[in-house]
């Protein structure tokens, strides 16, 4: 029997249309990136990009899917996440119910329920040729990952519980696959298997050149370049010195412009809303459980002078000189 026409909204809700965004921005390191990356998408290989917290990996993959126009597949990885989540199952019940009465003093009544397959979303990229975007697969166990295997080298989804019609999908020829992780992270990630890596092509992204931080900050928080340049001095600094536990990131600059544009601070050392927002942004890089009292009060004067340092307390808004802030310190000031 031939298979019932889909409806075109059987796959509301699974799919993104993507186009590509105005907030994108494309610098030479950029474009670099999602030039190489599509060059492997386009060649039919599966693409994955690897690198530290906010340097853009999400962000790359979308826009990479975008400039390949089909409908796409969002996954995050997670430990809990199964093969079944990915492929589908066998879920829920139909009912029938036969009630013959063929013979008026006789009934006979038939019942039975049929469970029912229902396609999750690696299926449902497979079948349809779409992007299947996989962010931080790490994060998912091998053994629920084990099914990409066939996918990426066969072509084909076997499905773990065949439905009625079934046991495997034959990928379509347009579906493509873009994989992100962050091989820093150690909690709740996995080792990626060998051999789920070695059919993929690693690109690496690592942090951003300090132009594309200051244009990408620009655009995100709607402060001017040269309010956003200090900042993400600032926060680059920061990052060089090693004084944290979690680095910070782009992320990081993109959050303290937009606070600062949103309540017009002024990117300054005499502004203390300003400095109250960057050690809150900054300071809380550095783990409270993994150093001294000492050491964090060495960490804290170190941000204060990279702030006085990249946002000099020049003149205020109304002409007078400003002086430093200095916030109340529950370390330094005890
Ligand atoms: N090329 C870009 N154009 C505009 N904004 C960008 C670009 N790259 C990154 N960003 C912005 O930088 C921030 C971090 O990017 P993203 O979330 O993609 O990083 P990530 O590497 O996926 O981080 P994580 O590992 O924490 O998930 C986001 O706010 C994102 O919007
Ligand atoms: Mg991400």
């Amino acid at each position: 029997m031939p298979a019932a026409p889909r409806s075109p909204t059987h796959l509301a809700g699974t799919t993104i249309s993507l186009r590509p965004s105005t907030n994108f921005v494309e610098t030479a390191a950029v474009q670099e990136l999602s030039d190489r990356a599509l060059g492997y998408l386009r060649a039919g290989l599966p693409v994955h990009f690897r690198g530290p917290a906010g340097s853009g990996k999400t962000t790359l993959a979308f826009h990479v899917a975008a400039h390949l126009g089909r409908p796409v597949v969002f996954l995050t990885g997670d430990d809990e996440m199964t093969t079944s989540n990915l492929v589908g199952g066998q879920f829920g019940y139909q009912y029938r119910k036969v009630v013959d009465r063929f013979i008026h003093t006789v009934r006979k009544y038939e019942e039975d329920a049929t469970r029912h397959w229902s396609d999750h979303r690696l299926t449902t990229a497979c079948r349809e040729g779409y992007t299947l975007i996989y962010d931080e697969f790490t994060r998912s166990r091998a053994e629920a990952n084990n099914i990409l295997l066939g996918v990426l080298e066969e072509r084909l989804l076997v499905l773990p519980v065949p439905n009625r019609n079934e046991s495997y999908v034959r990928v379509h020829p347009e579906f493509r696959a873009i994989f992100t992780s962050n091989p820093q992270e150690y909690s709740g990630v996995h080792d990626a298997q060998d051999a789920l890596s070695d059919r993929m092509v690693m690109i690496d992204v690592d942090y951003f050149d300090r132009d594309t931080e200051r244009e990408i900050a620009v655009a995100r928080s709607g402060l001017t370049a040269s309010k956003v340049a200090q900042i993400v001095d600032l926060v680059r600094d920061y990052r060089a010195s090693g004084e944290y536990d979690q680095a910070p990131t782009l992320r990081t600059s993109v959050m303290i412009a937009r606070v600062a544009a949103d309540q017009n601070l002024q990117i300054s050392s005499a502004d203390p809303r300003f400095v109250q927002t960057c050690i809150d942004m900054l300071g809380a890089k550095a783990s409270f459980n993994s150093r001294s009292k000492d050491e964090r009060v060495q960490q804290r004067k170190m941000l204060m002078s990279l702030i006085d340092h990249h946002c000099p307390a020049g003149r205020t808004r109304n002409g007078a000189a400003g002086r430093p802030s200095r916030p109340r310190n529950e370390l330094t000031d005890a």
